[in-house]
Formats: C-alpha cells, structure tokens, sequence
C-alpha cells in the first residue's frame, strides 16, 4: 500500500474516532464498487484483489455491540481504500442484511451437523421476542424456529396472552442444531451470538423473553438458575427482557406450565400497560 494511501487510512480512522467510533467492518465487494476506488485503481494499475470498504459498525446506545472485524487500532497495511468524502453514519442494518452476512455461515462446528440455518422468523418490527436457545431435529429440517413441540407449546402460550405468533419474532441463541440436542457449547455460542445481538438491535423489541438459562445467560449475562431468576423483568439497554422456563422443559414437567403461563402474563402486562406496573423489577448490566 502506497504512502497517500496509508496516510487516508489513518486520516479516516481519526474522523471515526473523534466522533466515538472505534469498530468497522471491512465489507469485501467483487468486483471493486466503483473504478478508481480500489487502490490498485489509484496506483494506476489492474488488481484481482476485492475491494475492501471500511464502514463504520453500526454503534448502538441500547443494545449489545455487533461484531468487530477491526478496532481503530487496526493493521491497515491489507486493505484497500477508496478515496470519497467520509460515509455518513451507518442507517440501522436490517434482518436481510444481517442474513446476507451470515451467508452459509461456518464460524462453529455446528455448521457441519446441521441441515438448515435457522436465522429466526417473525415481524421485523415485533414489540416481543422470544429467544430460545438452539434449534431441534424439526427446526433444522424446516428452517424455522420452534416448529417442534415446545414450538406447539410456545404458540398457545402467545395466543393465551391475545398475540398471533406473526406478531412476534422467535429466534435462538445459536442458529444451527447441536448434535442430539445438547446445550450449545461456549465457543458456539460466542461464533454465534453476535448475530443475535444484531438482530436485536435491528428489531429494537420493547420486550425480549428468554426461554431457558443458555437464552438467560447470552442475552443478560445473568448465570443464576432460571427457577431464581425467572419472571423478573430485567434492563437490557433500553428495552427489557424477561426469563422465563423453556417450552421443552414444561413439555418434561408439566406441572411447571403454571410458570410459563404466570411469565407470559406478565408479558401481556408489560406490553399493554408499560414497565411500571409491573412487580419486582430489577436493574442488570447495560449491554
Ligand atoms: N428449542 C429451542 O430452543 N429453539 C427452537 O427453535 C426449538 C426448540
């Protein structure tokens, strides 16, 4: 890379950073997006290279961070640099576009197990998301997310608070069946979670209910039992989220529907009434 070129580089990362923003991603787009962009179009010759486009990640008041590819402090010297007057602060990504990035995602080994991704399904602009924690046999041949029995289960829990499951968006904490069902290992999790995180912030729900403790645990960071923490509305960022007992465990125990039912009515409270009325609400870390 030449020396005007690095120069821009660093010139563009202090703009960023003077304005509070330290990640980017660096987008790859074959071929380059517009001639005489691409630095091998500014060194005057032709490059098989892709061209690298550095766009400020998405910063979000409320909710989790995304994924990082590049801090400020990055090693400029592979990339490539278009010379245009510095983008405007990113619009809010979408659900497609985070789709589109994960692409025929191989981050964890889950991808080798796995028929379907299961990104998650829903209105984009639900009020109410329930996360679940991973998909099963009848998610990953479907590709939709609770489809199974705990998703028969988790529908007439929506509809006994008056909701339609087109209402809402179902989504997991990791997008690919665990083999046999397991809980999904950390560094799953971790390969995966930001993508959860983005699509949260993409939906900015007023209410996210977490179905089990790994759900608890990504989204809240809280590792409590879920029988001491559930049904406690907890801060995240601006919105709130609820932990409840998962669906496949009342389908074991039954008797425990009474606390799923007694959570979502404390959903419908929430979103028909506003946080204040409801009991026992407690402050977790900000996201
Ligand atoms: N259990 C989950 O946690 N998620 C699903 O999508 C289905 C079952």
């Amino acid at each position: 890379m030449n020396e005007h070129l690095r120069r821009k580089i660093s010139e563009w990362i202090e703009f960023y950073r003077e304005l509070g923003i330290e990640e980017f991603y660096v987008r790859h787009r074959y071929p380059a997006p517009e001639a005489g962009l691409a630095s091998a179009a500014l060194d005057g010759k032709q490059s098989s290279e892709p061209a690298v486009n550095l766009v400020p990640a998405p910063t979000s008041p409320t909710l989790a961070p995304t994924t990082p590819v590049v801090s400020a402090g990055f090693q400029a010297q592979s990339l490539s640099l278009f010379e245009a007057p510095p983008p405007r602060r990113r619009e809010r990504e979408s659900l497609a576009d985070i789709r589109l990035d994960l692409g025929d995602c191989h981050r964890c080994g889950l991808a080798n197990g796995r028929n379907t991704i299961v990104f998650g399904e829903g209105n984009p602009h639900a009020e109410l998301v329930f996360v679940g924690e991973g998909p099963g046999a009848d998610e990953d041949a479907q590709g939709l997310p609770f489809v199974g029995r705990a998703g028969q289960l988790l529908n007439r829990m929506i509809h006994l608070i008056g909701m339609k499951r087109e209402d809402v968006y179902i989504c997991n904490v990791v997008k690919c069946r665990p083999p046999g069902n397991r809980t999904p290992f950390p560094d799953e999790i971790e390969a995966c979670s930001p993508f959860l995180f983005r699509q949260l912030e993409a939906i900015r729900p007023r209410l996210i209910c977490c179905l089990g403790a790994p759900a608890v645990r990504t989204v809240l960071g809280i590792k409590e039992g879920i029988t001491k923490i559930r049904g406690r509305l907890c801060d995240f960022g601006a919105a709130k989220a609820l932990p409840t007992v998962h669906p496949a465990y009342v389908l074991r125990n039954p008797r425990e529907e009474k606390l799923l039912r007694e959570d979502f009515e404390k959903i419908r409270d929430f979103l028909s009434a506003g946080a204040s009325t409801i009991a026992n609400p407690i402050g977790q870390r900000r996201p």
